[in-house]
């Protein structure tokens, strides 16, 4: 899916399907399945990195991140994600930014917010890299959110909210994401807007979905309540680390008639390249 196929997903027809992918191995298991883009979400800071939010997140560390992720991804749209403050130090921050980002392999960048930073959002589509907006539940904003909340419940902040959304259509944003708003309001947004609405906890009248990896493999805790576990990762793996360890004190793993690698002829392609690769050759 190249970024001009974007508009087609406004029809009725299939919807968007977009995973977060943060490393290489991830990733190219992304790369190999029928989801149409991939975002490197600053999210990585609490997935990768342990933090409790995505506040943690440098443009560094983003641009680290896609790069594995490009590495794996040569056949779909990568949209990485702007950090936190990353569009609110002015606009050399900004741009320097999106270029660490682009050198590293990202199509396109994702945005939260709008108030205060319109000017850096149409400077960045003008110079050529696609943005794709984030409301409603923006996770750079949750200390001013005050926690993780749905957005947009009363008349007021839906208003603004459909305001803000029009906005970044006329900014030049190609989609926008809308996270954790109701369902009704999701659906008003995505039948005003030509770009196509991407949800996450938005409910079904959106034009895609797109789900955070580990979430949907369930390999990271407790997922939000909205999330479906596509996989019960967490288990199944722990399952077979358990069984490598119980082989391992059994005495079952390695067995003695296994080739033995160190007095194989392939002990050189072993040595320059230990694990996985030159193991699976
Ligand atoms: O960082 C992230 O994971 C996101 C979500 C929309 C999935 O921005």
């Amino acid at each position: 899916m190249k970024i001009t196929d974007f508009y087609n997903y406004k029809k009725p027809g299939p919807k968007i399907s977009m995973v977060t992918a943060y490393d290489y191995t991830l990733a190219s298991i992304a790369a190999e399945s029928a989801a149409d883009c991939v975002l490197v979400g600053d999210s990585l800071a609490m997935v990768m990195h342990g933090h409790p939010d995505t506040l943690a997140a440098t443009p560094e560390l983003m641009a680290l991140h896609t790069a594995a992720v490009a590495r794996a991804v040569k056949n779909k749209l990568i949209v990485g994600d702007m950090p936190f403050l990353s569009v609110r130090k002015g606009l050399r921050h900004a741009m320097d930014t999106v270029e660490l980002l682009a050198r590293a392999g990202a199509g396109a960048v994702k945005i939260e917010g709008l108030d205060g930073h319109a000017d850096i959002i149409a400077h960045i589509v003008q110079s050529d890299m696609p943005v794709m907006g984030h409301l409603g539940l923006t996770p750079q904003s949750v200390n001013r959110l005050g926690g993780y909340r749905t957005q947009g419940r009363d008349q007021a902040s839906a208003e603004k909210l459909v305001a803000q959304a029009q906005e970044l259509e006329r900014l030049g944003c190609f989609a926008l994401v809308l996270e954790c708003v109701p369902a009704a309001l999701a659906g008003r947004v995505t039948n005003l807007l030509k770009i196509p609405v991407i949800g996450i906890g938005a409910g079904p009248h959106t034009d895609g979905q797109v789900l955070v990896m580990q979430d949907l493999l369930g390999l990271y805790g407790e997922p939000p309540s909205f999330v479906k576990k596509y996989l019960d990762g967490r288990a199944l793996l722990t399952e077979a680390l358990n069984n490598f360890n119980n082989e391992v004190k059994s005495c079952v793993f390695p067995q003695a008639k296994r080739k033995d690698h160190a007095n194989s002829e392939r002990t050189e392609a072993v040595e320059s390249a230990p694990y996985g690769a030159a193991l699976r050759g």
